[in-house]
This record gives C-alpha cells, structure tokens and sequence, in this order.
C-alpha cells in the first residue's frame, strides 16, 4: 500500500496539517517520501471516521435487501468506518458463533469495520435472556446489545439484562416503545395528520414512559442503557433529568427524525413509514436542540434497507424503514452546522468519538494524531447535490432524500489506512 499525504486539511478544531497514512496509521508528515500520494485536502475539513451505532445489514437472510458488501460501500460512500450491525438478521444474531459469522462476513465485504450488535433476548422474543455472556468473552468481545425492531418491554427481564451486561462493562441499546401504548397496527405518529388520513398512530408517551423506566433500572443495577433512535421532545427532557442525576444513560437521534416531519405522511408515500414515526415540528426541534447540548449524545442512523417488494404497499401493510449511511452526514450539516447549531468538532464528536465510546471500539472515533490509527473522513462543507435514490452503494431504493437538494460533504473515505471512497 503507498503512503498517501493528505496536505492542508481542516482538522475540525485542531487547526490545520497534513496527515500522513502508511501501514494503516497517521504517521509524521515530515516522514513523507518522494514517491508519497497526494492529495490536496486545501478548503477541506478532516474528521475521525464516522461511527454508526445502529445499521440494518440484513445479511444474513435478506442478501435480496442488503449484504455486508453493499451495506459497508454504502457506508464507505457515507464517511463510515465502522458500523454495529443490528441482531434482527435471519438467523438473529444471539449466539457467539452468530456474532462470529457477522464479523466474518464483515470482514470479507472489506468496506468498513463491522461490529456484531447481540440480540438481548433469544429470537428477540422478549421471554428469555441469550447468550449475553459468551457473545461477550466471544473473540469478537461483543458489547452493544439491542432487542432493536422490539422493545424490551418487561421490567424484570431488563433488569436482569442490565445486571448481566455490567461484568463485561456492556450496554443495552433499547428501542424504547411501550407495546400496550403503541398497539399492534399503529404505523404513524398519533396526532392530527393520523387522524387525518385515518391510520392507526401511537403517541410520544409510548417511547417517554418506558426510557423513564429505564434510567431507573440502570440507576438500580448500575449498568449502562442506550437509547435508540430518540424521536419525542419528552424522552429528550427525560434524558436531560437522568444526565443532571449521573445516571449511566446515552442516546441517539437519526438523521431523519433530525429533519423530517409528520407531514411527509400525508401523501401516504411508505418511504416515509419508519419506526420510531415521524414527529410534528416541535419534536425535531426539541431534537436538534438536544443533540446541540448533548443530552443526545450521537448521531446514528437506523440505516433499515427493505425490497420493493416488502416497501411497495398501501401505507398499513408496508415494512417500517429507511436507507439512511449514504446521506447521514448531509443530513447532520444541513440541520446542525449550516443552521449554527454545532461545530465541525461537535460533529466528530457526534458522530464518531463518542458514539466509538458507547461502544467501547477502542480503534475508532480517535484523535487524528500521529500513532493513531488511520480512520479519516475528509470532508467539502460547501457541496451541495440533489439526491438520487439510484446513485448508490445500497440494494435498496427505500430513500426518503431522494430529489431533495442537500450537502454533499463526503469527498473521500480512509478505514485503517485503505481509501474505501473517493469521490
Ligand atoms: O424503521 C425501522 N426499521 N425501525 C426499526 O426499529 C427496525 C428497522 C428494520 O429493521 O427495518
């Protein structure tokens, strides 16, 4: 592999410099040779490699929506260099040989690190805890664990999760969704433009009520609780309670719950059909302002790849999800840097260091130093492109962006020294 020197880049925070990749790390610039690849980085800015907590790969089971090759391209094409890839695969991912099988195939597809995330409960049935243990001392030391798709909704069986993940310093991602209070047929945000178009809906409360619950079981067991995809202003003002008490509780937001709102529903389009719903206007605020001062701590995408076939339905019957690596980043300039609201540094550490930190990836979401590994995003803040669902890396077209003019900012990606995009 050549040596590349990165010349004159914005290291979001850090000033500028010059990166030099060799082996697969940030070595001394001065070093450079003279054989060295350039590549003129003036008016761009660097960042750690984008780190996504929370990615649907569908492989193995549904290689027809996604497979870890065009998953991890399409995380390439997004700035990701690591990406945890959720359990409701078919087999799902609750044993350590299943864990072992994702990482493998991860491996293989080469795009980007992919991280097995361990179902909590067997078959996400929600009854009986899995093998959280031996995923844990597993080669692949599994430390997120996510009934994703499904709540964790009996409060014993948290708990005793909860007390289970703390010897091995592992968290519980919760996708946070009481099933008495959503119901079985809901498909919406409950509220006037579901009870417009006459669908079933589920109200705020659903997902509120039940990280309320769990701050107070990880308050109890000591043990660290995430929370997926957080869509409601009040989950944010119940995060802010827990945080000022020093409870062990992180959150992420989607990109799309950062900018779109209940109203793309009213056309009944199931692109837009997603789990959590899409919120009113006064959500995505209380959203982005939560991301701003970090009672949100990252920025994850909920990247759910589905067939035409499973999402070319009448709004009721089509599957819940969004295709969401490629635009993430654009996403996050759009509603959070380009409008004030955070930094170049605040986004790498949205979207890289920290969310490397709930995960306890020990080589991403690094500083861009020398001796560090060599995970760099480089990034344009000025481009700006319409989106084409069909100019992608994903098997699938369940885009939500697709016509809509955003930031383009992804010019070239870097995993562990290997350029895996370049625009
Ligand atoms: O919209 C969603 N799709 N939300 C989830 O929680 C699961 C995901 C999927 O697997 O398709």
């Amino acid at each position: 592999m050549n040596d590349v020197l990165i010349t004159g880049a914005d290291l979001a925070g850090q000033g500028r410099a010059d990166l030099l990749i060799r082996d697969g790390r940030l070595v001394d610039p001065a070093d450079a040779g003279v054989d060295v690849e350039r590549m003129d980085a003036d008016g761009l800015i660097a960042l750690p490699g984008l780190v996504d907590l929370h990615t649907h790969l569908r492989e193995p089971g549904r290689e027809d929506a996604e497979t870890h090759d065009s998953g991890t391209r399409a995380a390439a094409r997004g700035g990701f260099t690591a990406v945890l890839a959720m359990a409701n695969t078919t087999p799902v991912t609750d044993t350590a040989e299943a864990a072992l099988h994702i990482a493998a195939l991860g491996r293989q597809a080469g795009h980007a690190q992919v991280i097995p995330v361990g179902a909590v409960t067997k078959g996400l049935d929600g009854a009986e805890l899995a093998e959280l243990g031996l995923m844990a001392r597993s080669a692949v030391q599994v430390r997120v664990f996510s009934d994703d798709g499904h709540c964790i909704s009996d409060a014993g069986l948290m708990r005793r999760a909860l007390e289970y993940i703390r010897a091995f310093d592992g968290v519980i991602a919760q996708h946070a969704q009481d099933p008495r209070l959503a119901g079985a047929h809901a498909c919406c945000h409950e509220g006037e433009v579901s009870g417009r178009l006459g669908l079933p809906g589920w109200p705020p409360a659903a997902e509120s009520t039940i990280v309320a619950r769990d701050v107070q079981l990880a308050a109890l067991t000591g043990s660290r609780v995430h929370v997926c995809h957080v869509s409601t202003a009040e989950t944010v003002d119940v995060l802010r309670w827990a945080k000022a008490r020093g409870v062990k509780i992180t959150a992420e937001v989607t990109p799309h719950h950062l900018l779109l709102t209940t109203d793309e529903v009213l056309g009944y389009d199931p692109t837009f059909k997603v789990n959590p719903p899409l919120r009113p206007e006064e959500h995505v605020r209380a959203l982005q302002d939560g991301l701003a001062d970090g009672t949100i701590d990252a920025v994850a995408t909920d990247h759910a790849p589905h067939a035409r076939h499973d999402k070319q339905h009448a709004f009721a019957e089509a599957a819940f999800g969004m295709v969401g690596l490629e635009s993430a980043l654009a996403v996050v300039v759009e509603t959070m840097v380009d409008t004030g609201r955070l930094s170049w540094s605040g986004v790498a550490q949205r979207t890289s260091v920290v969310p490397a930190r709930i995960a306890r990836l020990s080589g991403q979401g690094r500083p861009l130093s020398v001796g560090e590994p060599a995970n760099v995003t480089l990034v344009d803040p000025t481009a700006r492109a319409v989106v084409d669902a069909d100019n992608t890396a994903s098997l699938s077209r369940n885009n939500p962006w697709h016509g809509r003019e955003l930031p383009d900012p992804v010019v070239a990606t870097f995993w562990a020294g290997r350029q895996t995009y370049r625009r």
